[in-house]
């Protein structure tokens, strides 16, 4: 008999809709946390029931220092508060946050419904330090002008970036996210050309092609994204940034997501970015772009929110394997990680 371990929903396809929704934890609330976190699939089971084909989703991550005050077992091993990345110009700040809600629809109504319910019963429990509604733009586009989302893993690549396997037992099927928040300085980026502006992405424009190699500077935003290991093998993570914005105040933003199995993967590009590859030849998307906030949060399976941690909840099977469900299938196999039969 093998116990089968169910992932969080975080290989979706690009939804139209999204919200982010950071929180700190009160002091003494924490026990009113985990009951929330363990209720979270019951609430999202009743919001995305009303428009099934809508696909309502959300993802909870936890920080570091909840972690700690939350659950009586050992940290997963990279769960750590993000650190601050200091570069000559520019810095990757790390902000306060206890919990995280991703939530994703067709439909804002929906995602807006569910964050509803969320702080109904999180009023007496946390406060959030940070909420972004966004949105898709035009093909995918962030407000740059871009095309952002293209060159994501698919199928078993996707899995194998973002969910924890042999690598720490008792954690397979979990995840790591990085969110930061960054505003634009459009008036800036529209100075320029759009070729200035290929040149600081590394693709183009309209179509969205890769500039070939002898054309992409060392300090585009896609050069400096590509992380390749000594050994030649190239490390993804999976995004779903969001646009965001008010015309009113002059606000333009691109809310970044990334999730990987190994956050150091997201950190090395966060490096990269910031400090420069080498130091100094930093991300020129930053010229234009100022990161607001910056999290690290684990994401443990769904399991793990309804049942708490393994040690206790698996007592009597505790070799894990993951399944599908009729979210997580399709073409993104997350099926690729059974196989632990005993
Ligand atoms: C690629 C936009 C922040 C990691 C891209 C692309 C765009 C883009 C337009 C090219 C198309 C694609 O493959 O998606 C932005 C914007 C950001 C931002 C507007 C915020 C201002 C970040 C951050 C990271 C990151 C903070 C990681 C820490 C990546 C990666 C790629 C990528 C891994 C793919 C590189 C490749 O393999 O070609 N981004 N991005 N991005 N970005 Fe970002």
């Amino acid at each position: 008999m093998t116990a089968s371990v169910q992932p969080q929903s975080i290989l979706q396809p690009p939804a139209r809709a999204a919200m982010f929704l950071v929180l700190t934890v009160r002091d003494g609330a924490e026990s009113e946390a985990v009951d929330l976190l363990a209720d979270l699939p019951g609430l999202i089971r009743s919001v995305r029931f009303r428009r099934p084909e809508d696909n309502l989703t959300c993802v909870a991550g936890i920080g570091a220092k909840a972690w700690d005050r939350m659950y009586d077992v050992p940290r997963p091993a990279s769960l750590h508060v993000l650190e601050e990345i200091v570069g000559d110009k520019h810095t990757a700040v790390s902000t306060p946050g206890d919990l995280l809600f991703h939530l994703r629809a067709e439909r804002m109504d929906l995602c807006f419904e569910l964050a509803r319910q969320l702080m109904i019963r999180l009023a007496d429990t946390a406060d959030v330090v940070d909420e972004v509604h966004g949105f898709r733009y035009f093909d995918d586009r962030d407000l740059l002008g871009f095309v952002d989302g293209t060159e994501n893993p698919e199928g078993n690549a996707a899995a194998a970036a973002v969910f924890v396997h042999d690598e720490d037992p008792s954690y397979t099927g979990s995840s790591y996210v990085i969110v930061q928040k960054y505003l634009h300085d459009l008036t800036s980026w529209n100075a320029i050309s759009v070729r200035e502006q290929e040149l600081v992405i590394g693709r183009t424009k309209l179509d969205d092609i890769e500039l070939p190699d002898a054309d992409k500077p060392s300090n585009s935003h896609v050069e400096l994204n590509t992380i390749v290991d000594d050994d030649g093998v190239e490390h993804d993570i999976i995004r779903d940034n969001m646009a965001f914005g008010e015309v009113g105040s002059d606000e333009f933003g691109t809310y970044f997501i990334g999730y990987a199995a190994d956050p150091g993967v997201i950190e090395q590009m966060l490096r990269n970015m910031f400090v420069g590859k080498p130091p100094g030849n930093h991300d020129r998307i930053l010229d234009f772009s100022t990161a607001v906030t910056g999290n690290l949060f684990f994401v443990p399976t769904a399991d793990f929110l309804e049942d708490g941690p393994p040690e206790t909840a698996a007592d009597d099977d505790p070799a894990p394997t993951t399944s599908t469900t009729e979210q997580d299938t399709g073409s993104l196999q997350i099926g690729s990680l059974r196989g632990t039969d005993q």
